[in-house]
């Protein structure tokens, strides 16, 4: 839109529509919503990671007050087992149809009654037996059934020959590091309320993409994705674990269509911790050669993470080595170890986050082995165009994130020496790390309605999972028409506003603030009619540049302070900054809190998050708020976030993502400042107190 036209709305640090709603309670989640003659269903897991159902004794169950029925695999309706995820079917769908158990946590009966109380007494009293045969969770980068990941999402990296760059390098890194698999945590667990009506499915479920999860559902029920209507009005976090259509809508749909009743279904939190995804751990090597005047000769990044042979994922560990740095080779080869686990799903910046944690640790190698600046180290190797595709770079902003952020933090003044400052009997260390994320768009419809009282109904498939997406797709829609804001209201999280995709992969605004903006420009063409009210719908599908042969990220600098007590092995982030580059900032208020989130959830990454499994059984020992660890906010210190100036030219309104660039990047500096304050580095996550009493190596078995 032309700037006479642009009355200012973007740009504007307007905070949340939906605010007031949220702090008064009044929004209503999945399971808020008040529906007539509701039943309730209580999920029953296999504490087992594989084998056989062998029985179920319903008996006591069936007798107790208030239930209406069992669903199991010997009387559950059927499913379309083609239905799948992104990736292709998924297994982990196919919800009470065998008897077999492939990972522990899979759902294998749901009680329902017509109270909470009595589904879950009801579910406590089946009698489930089991076969139980032997699993396999023994995860590592050799593991025999280790094989080369999808490329679905791209080639990888062969540029050069990494042996011999190496070979007259004059320092290498050869390193390898870990991360454990992790949990999504989002505070509202996942919920839905679902009843059926001549033919029609409803849902009102916590989701990242309500349109996604009503084909998933139509395709397993093999009806037409018109007869299912799923609403996610108000979600309570995702961070990737809401992007599937869960078991509480799959199970909710199936005790509805049995009983002819709503029925919902609420997880536990151990059950989100055990039914639905994870981050796949991951296992990664790292060669880095560099001149003695710090320029890169050759990387070779090899990580494996885990998966499940239920369905395909690619945790994309590779991308930043073949984005961040020039060099005469890089060489990227991911793999993929199938194990008895839950198919894993994207998680807070998926690949990118464990990926440059080993990246930019082997990066600060560098820089130590060769004693120069790390911050200087990345300076010398910035790459011209993509160092792998030889694209040039849409925009890439990523020196001044570095020089700027350099500059706020009071880089110049360290000494770059590990374990020279100290206080009292605390070490204080200071690093950083870099990091890119890939940005672009997809599909969406949007429809707007100029109404006869002049304002604008503005109709998109988005989700807002608590980034505030309303409040900034409200904006670009105000900006695009050439109206105020307050004359502009907007309707999302329901997959009856038409095809649109989810809150995931960085992409969620590009993608419905490129349909609102086509959708306004359709629209003002017609403004001239005094006819009212008068609708433009556009479907983007066809006006995206699917080739557009340019590379386009992300990117950030991010800058920690720690401070190690080498009595207790306590390491405590004293300051975080970070310096991004995100196109241009819709809302400063909503980005910057939204970046602000993702360095907490690095932070917690670096020093507290890990599933922990009982080998015997394969079942995650610490499933719950107790036992998993994530940063409060008592370990949260003064978080700084900025942004340079950017504009993305592939974007109508200069936009990219900013979702989960946040998170990539701050676990390495975090990590890095801990070499700094100790002398030792930390290769495996999280740094755990007896990890800095006592540094494992990450190619020993208990390492992870
Ligand atoms: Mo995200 S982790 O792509 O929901």
């Amino acid at each position: 839109m032309s700037a006479d036209l642009n009355p200012g709305a973007v740009g504007a640090p307007r905070p949340r529509i939906e605010g007031p709603l949220k702090v008064t309670g009044a929004a209503r989640y999945a399971a808020d919503v008040p529906v007539p003659d509701l039943a309730h269903g209580w999920m029953v897991t296999a504490p087992i990671s594989r084998g056989r159902i062998r029985d179920i004794d319903a008996s006591t169950a069936l007798g107790m007050p208030g239930v209406l029925g069992v669903l199991d695999h010997r009387n559950a309706p059927r499913l379309n087992p083609r239905a799948g995820n992104y990736f292709g079917p998924d297994g982990s769908m196919q919800l009470l149809q065998d008897d077999v158990i492939p990972y522990a946590g899979r759902p294998v009966a749901l009680a329902v009654a017509e109270t909470p109380e009595q589904a879950r007494a009801a579910a406590a009293a089946l009698r489930v037996t089991y076969d139980v045969e032997p699993h396999d969770l023994d995860f590592s980068l050799e593991h025999p059934a280790a094989r080369p990941a999808s490329t679905a999402f791209g080639p990888e990296a062969d540029t050069g020959d990494v042996e011999a760059e190496l070979s007259t390098s004059a320092v290498v890194v050869d390193e390898r590091y870990r991360t454990p698999e992790e949990s999504h945590s989002a505070l509202e667990p996942h919920a839905a309320t679902v009843w059926w009506d001549g033919g029609h499915v409803y849902a009102v479920d916590s989701n990242q993409g309500a349109f996604s999860v009503s084909e998933v559902l139509a395709t397993l029920w093999s009806i037409d994705r018109e007869r299912v209507h799923i609403r996610a009005e108000h979600v309570g976090g995702g961070f990737g674990g809401k992007g599937a259509c869960g078991p509480q809508v799959i199970l909710g749909s199936m005790a509805s269509e049995r009983f002819g009743r709503p029925v919902r279904v609420v997880m536990t939190r151990v059950q989100v911790f055990e039914a639905t995804a994870s981050r796949p751990p991951t296992d990664q090597l790292v060669r880095i050669g560099a001149d003695a005047d710090g320029r890169l000769r050759a990387i070779h990044h090899r990580p494996a993470y885990a998966l499940s042979p239920l369905a395909e994922y690619i945790e994309w560990c590779t991308e930043q080595a073949k984005i961040l740095y020039a060099a005469p080779a890089i060489r990227t080869q991911l793999t993929a170890v199938p194990l008895d686990i839950l198919p894993p799903a994207s998680m807070r910046g998926p690949g990118a986050t464990p990926g440059s944690f080993a990246l930019e640790s082997a990066i600060d190698e560098v820089a130590e082995r060769l004693d120069i600046d790390p911050l200087e180290l990345r300076l010398r190797n910035q790459p011209p165009v993509g160092p792998v595709s030889g694209l040039p770079f849409s925009s890439r902003r990523l020196v001044s994130c570095l020089r700027e952020g350099a500059r706020r933090f009071g880089w110049a003044a360290r000494d770059r020496r590990p374990r020279t400052r100290s206080e009292g009997p605390l070490l204080i260390g200071t690093g950083m790390a870099t990091t890119s994320f890939s940005a672009g768009v997809f599909p969406s419809t949007a429809s707007i309605t100029a109404e006869a009282d002049g304002t604008f109904t503005v109709s998109v498939g988005a989700s807002d999972i608590g980034t505030g997406a309303r409040t900034a797709l409200t904006a670009v829609a105000a900006d695009a028409l050439g109206a105020g804001a307050e004359r502009v209201r907007i309707r999302i999280g329901d997959s009856d506003l038409g095809m649109a995709w989810g809150a995931g992969g960085s992409r969620g605004t590009t993608s419905w603030s490129f349909a609102i903006t086509e959708a306004a420009r359709k629209l003002r063409e017609n403004l001239g009619d005094p006819a009212r009210p008068v609708t433009a719908t556009v479907d983007t599908t066809t006006m995206i540049d699917y080739q557009p042969g340019r590379e386009r990220q992300t990117y950030s600098a991010v800058f920690a302070e720690v401070a190690v007590d080498p009595a207790t092995g306590e390491v405590r982030v004293r300051r975080l900054l970070g310096m991004f580059a995100v196109g241009r900032v819709i809302n400063p208020l909503l980005a910057r809190s939204q970046v602000i989130g993702g360095m907490i959830m690095g932070l917690s990454m670096a020093l507290h998050e890990e599933n922990v499994r009982d080998p015997r059984t394969g079942r995650q020992t610490n499933g719950d708020f107790a036992g998993y660890h994530f940063a409060a906010h008592a370990d949260v210190p003064d978080v700084e976030a900025d942004f340079v100036p950017d504009y993305e030219p592939q974007d109508p309104s200069g936009f990219n993502g900013l979702g989960e660039i946040g998170t990539a990047g701050t676990a390495a500096a975090i990590a890095n400042a801990v070499w700094h304050a100790t002398g030792t580095r930390q290769r495996i996550l999280p740094i755990r107190l007896d990890r800095v009493l006592e540094p494992a190596d990450p190619g020993t078995p208990d390492a992870a």
